[in-house]
C-alpha cells in the first residue's frame, strides 16, 4: 500500500442499510488499511449493545456516545471509517469529518434499504411504527445533510458489495487521493 492511502481517512455515510460495514470491510482490505466500525466502537466502550444504550440512555445519550468515538477516529492515522446513520445530525460530527479526511455517501434506496434491515433488529429506530414509513421520513431529513456533506457520492444499491468498494477506490484514485489501480 503506498503512503498517501496510509494517511488517508475515509468515512462511510448513509443510511442503515446502506451497506457501509461491509463496503467498509472491502475497501479497507482493497487499500490495505484499519477499517474500524463506529457502532461497534460505541458498543464495546459502552459495554452494551445499541438496543440497551438507546433503552436506558435514549437516543441522546447514544448521539452524545457517538461524538465522543468519533473525536478519537478523527486523530486516527488513516483507516476506513463506517459511522451510524444518524452521525450526519450533528454539526460538530460533520465539521470533524470534513476535516479529517473525505466523505463517502452510500446512497441507496428505501426499498433496499427495508430489504438489507429485515426485521430492524439491533436497530432502535426501526422497533416503533411502521418500518418503511419510518426509513421514507429518516431519507426526507437527512439525504440533504449525506449529499451536503459527501465529497463522494456512490449508488449502493447494486448489492455486490466488493464492486462498490471498487467503486469508490476508482473514484478516490481520479481525485489523486489515492495511487491510480487500473484493474486487478
Ligand atoms: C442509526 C443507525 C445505526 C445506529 C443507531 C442509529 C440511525 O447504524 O447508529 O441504531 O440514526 O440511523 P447503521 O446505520 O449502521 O444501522
Amino acid at each position: 500500500m503506498s503512503d498517501d492511502a496510509e494517511g488517508l481517512r475515509i468515512f462511510l455515510v448513509g443510511p442503515m442499510g446502506s451497506g457501509k460495514s461491509t463496503v467498509g470491510r472491502h475497501l479497507s482490505d482493497i487499500l490495505g488499511c484499519p477499517f474500524i466500525d463506529s457502532d461497534a466502537e460505541i458498543e464495546s466502550r459502552a459495554g452494551a449493545d445499541i438496543p440497551w444504550i438507546f433503552d436506558v440512555e435514549g437516543e441522546e445519550g447514544f448521539r452524545r456516545r457517538e461524538t465522543t468515538v468519533l473525536k478519537d477516529l478523527v486523530e486516527h492515522p488513516g483507516a476506513v471509517v463506517a459511522t451510524g446513520g444518524g452521525v450526519i445530525l450533528a454539526a460538530e460530527n460533520r465539521e470533524m469529518m470534513t476535516r479529517a479526511g473525505v466523505v463517502v455517501f452510500l446512497n441507496v434506496s428505501v426499498a433496499q434499504q427495508l430489504k438489507r434491515t429485515g426485521s430492524g433488529e439491533g436497530r432502535p429506530l426501526l422497533q416503533q411504527g411502521d418500518r418503511e414509513e419510518t426509513l421514507k421520513q429518516l431519507m426526507a431529513e437527512r439525504e440533504p445533510l449525506y449529499r451536503a456533506l459527501a465529497d463522494v457520492i456512490i449508488s449502493a444499491g447494486g448489492g455486490n458489495a466488493r464492486k462498490v468498494a471498487r467503486q469508490i477506490e476508482a473514484v478516490l484514485g481520479e481525485r489523486g487521493l489515492i495511487p491510480r489501480h487500473d484493474g486487478e
